[in-house]
């Protein structure tokens, strides 16, 4: 992926914190993806308005009403980008959105836990196989596709409660785990995600990365 030439990317949870700055400092590159489908659940709700504002500002940069822990939601949202292309791929699908419930394990309920297991991972893997015709679209497009490396790419932003590998999927795309750093502020922290998604290659499949680039076991 070396300096994150990608055509087209699709960011999940946009509307605010990490999502919305990825899209920010993706718009601002010099050599910017032509389209940039930011999602959020609620486009016309008040949390997103700093994203409508933006989307205004930038061609290219589109608002898809996605829901990710809800099947028709993803679906619809597959159907509007598989339109909105044209016919072409989908270079790179950044997973971001997600919840953190934070708590003691004497207060720890059924419901959140499940709450987080729905959006955290049946999420994203619900969104990678929708989107995966187009992905692997990508993949058989390039070099055409614009990205340095032969195949398309998959991000997730892992939370502390877990993130999905996709190991069916490490054969058609590259799969990589971010983890982030609470130590760091949004604005870095998105630098540093950019930055390390520039410098992986093929070789990176299905590892699991560290704000810093560095590669940990797990
Ligand atoms: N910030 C950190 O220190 C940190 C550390 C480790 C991991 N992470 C992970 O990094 C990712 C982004 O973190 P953040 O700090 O930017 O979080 P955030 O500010 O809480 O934003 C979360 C985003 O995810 C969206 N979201 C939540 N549930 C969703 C659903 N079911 N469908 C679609 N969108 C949904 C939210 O949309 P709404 O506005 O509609 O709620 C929001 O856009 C998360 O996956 C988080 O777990 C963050």
């Amino acid at each position: 992926m070396a300096g994150l030439n990608a055509r087209s990317v699709l960011v999940t949870g946009s509307n605010r914190g990490i999502g919305f700055e990825l899209v920010r400092q993706l718009v601002g590159k010099s050599n910017r993806p032509e389209w940039i489908f930011a999602t959020c659940r609620e486009p016309e709700g008040p949390r997103a308005q700093v994203l409508k504002d933006l989307a205004a500002k930038h061609q290219g940069v589109e608002i898809i009403p996605l829901d990710i822990s809800e099947p028709s939601s993803v679906k619809d949202a597959a159907t509007r980008v598989t339109e909105r292309l044209k016919g072409v791929g989908l270079t790179l699908l950044i997973n971001n959105a997600g919840i953190a419930r934070v708590k003691a394990m004497e207060a720890e309920t059924p419901e959140d836990m499940s709450e987080v297991y729905k959006t955290n991972v049946i999420g994203p893997m619900m969104v990678v196989q929708a989107f995966l015709p187009l992905l692997r679209k990508a993949s058989l497009e390039s070099p055409q596709n614009g990205m340095s490396c032969s195949k398309a790419a998959i991000v997730n932003i892992s939370s502390e409660a877990g993130s999905i590998t996709n190991p069916f999927l490490w054969e058609q795309a590259h799969v990589v785990n971010y983890r982030c750093s609470k130590l760091l502020t949004v604005n870095e922290s998105v630098q540093s995600i950019l930055k390390t998604l520039s410098h992986l290659s093929e070789k990176d499949t299905g590892t699991f990365v560290n704000w810093q680039g560095d590669v940990l076991p797990w």
